[in-house]
């Protein structure tokens, strides 16, 4: 059924969901997009902590096969999309006997643009191949070995760089903004690596420290990455004068990871990739009177209110964000082994639809009002709300 529903399709997005019990992976995206030479397909993979993404395979003519046996083998439903119809496929077990029931609907997905796209191709720095970049951004000694005290911020970058998914979405250039940049790390080597594979990319580099940002500058220099500008201001302050593809805050301390993405909405930032630091804002205003009493024991010591408050504040913020049209989600990027800093909230622009907005603003103030503890990315945005405003 899946195979005569794609035979004149130009794209699709394939989300696989109900995983049977205890399962490891939970919902598997397959996304296809047909060009003259065939199909380049991505397969994403979510279990509850991450999410993997297999290299882009190549198929000529039927793609189904790159769908079909997650259907048969793990999961019961799937939901595919493409830019003219919606087909949902339920399978049921009863008595023994497998139920199919087929549902063509209405093209759910308004949004196509990096299907599967350029974002597909795995970039990655080593120091056999990017040896003079990686000794200028002060990451590997001058005999190109990665310092020690850089090792967990290699791996990050390689992490990232492979995550980062980008997609061209428009014929301009690709406009990054890094918000809380300090030395640059990752937004650099985007901006090196995509210059490599001859994306007009732009970067915008934002701290309130002047001396990271006058270390930027010189190493943008030095790379000759002529296109990335850093200015010294606090990024609550920034007054955006044109929209970006991917804004970017690792670690911007406390509240400036709300500022980083308020700024990133007011920028209809496409993509966001941002790992919160150091929480003390809901943390500061749990109390054991006001939140729900079987949470009252975690609020007994330190670390267990820091740990809630880090989970809340990051929850809601995530929540924050699809209640304004964004798919987001929290993922360990780094294991923990390597730093405590190890949650990405990872969001993507797909403008979803009303509905789905007003459920997540309700589950938002509902938050709230259970915990009276708000992160400050609430004060910044206005939430969908189903009531008509106030004459
Ligand atoms: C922990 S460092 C992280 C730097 C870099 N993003 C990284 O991951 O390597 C945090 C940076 O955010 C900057 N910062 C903190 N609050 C800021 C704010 N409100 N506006 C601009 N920069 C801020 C600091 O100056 C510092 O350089």
């Amino acid at each position: 059924m899946i195979s005569p529903f794609l035979s004149s399709a130009s794209a699709f997005v394939a989300t696989f969901s109900k995983p049977p019990k205890g399962s490891d992976v939970q919902k598997v995206v397959v996304s296809g997009v047909n060009s003259a030479e065939g199909w380049s397909i991505r397969t994403e993979r979510f279990t509850e902590k991450q999410a993997f993404t297999d290299p882009t395979v190549k198929i000529v003519g039927d793609p189904s096969p790159a769908l079909t046996p997650w259907l048969e083998r793990t999961f019961r439903q799937v939901l595919v999309q493409t830019p003219e119809a919606d087909l949902q496929i339920l399978r049921t077990f009863k008595g023994g006997e497998v139920r199919t029931s087929t549902k063509r609907l209405p093209p759910s997905r308004t949004r196509w643009d990096g299907v599967a796209a350029d974002r597909t191709k795995q970039r990655s720095l080593t120091p056999e191949n990017d040896a003079a970049f990686l000794i200028a951004l002060d990451i590997a000694t001058a005999d190109g070995k990665i310092k020690a005290s850089m090792a967990d911020k290699f791996r990050q970058v390689n992490h990232l760089l492979a995550g980062a998914r980008l997609a061209s979405t428009n014929n301009g250039p690709y406009r990054i903004v890094d918000a809380g940049c300090g030395k640059a790390y990752l937004s650099l080597s985007l901006m090196y690596v995509l210059q490599r594979e001859g994306v007009d990319a732009h970067l915008h580099g934002i701290d309130a420290n002047q001396h990271v940002v006058d270390h930027c500058t010189s190493v943008a220099q030095r790379l000759a990455l002529t296109n990335a500008t850093f200015t010294c201001e606090r990024i609550g302050d920034v007054v955006p004068t044109q929209e970006c593809d991917l804004l970017i805050a690792l670690h911007a301390c406390d509240t400036a990871t709300d500022e980083a993405l308020a700024l990133g909405l007011e920028m209809k930032a496409k993509k966001m990739l941002v790992a919160p630091c150091c929480h003390h804002e809901v943390q500061k205003q749990l109390r054991k009177e006001s939140v729900p009493d079987y949470a009252r024991p975690l609020l007994d010591d330190g670390i267990t209110r820091e740990r809630l408050g880090d989970l809340l504040t990051d929850s809601m913020r995530r929540d924050i964000l699809r209640s304004l049209g964004y798919e987001a989600h929290l993922e360990e990027f780094i294991s923990l082994e390597h730093t405590q800093k190890n949650i990405l909230l990872r969001a993507e622009f797909t403008d979803t639809n009303e509905r789905d907005r007003l459920q997540w603003a309700d589950r938002v103030r509902a938050m709230i009002t259970a915990w009276g503890a708000s992160p400050r990315l609430m004060s910044m945005v206005e939430l969908p709300s189903n009531k008509p405003p106030i004459a």
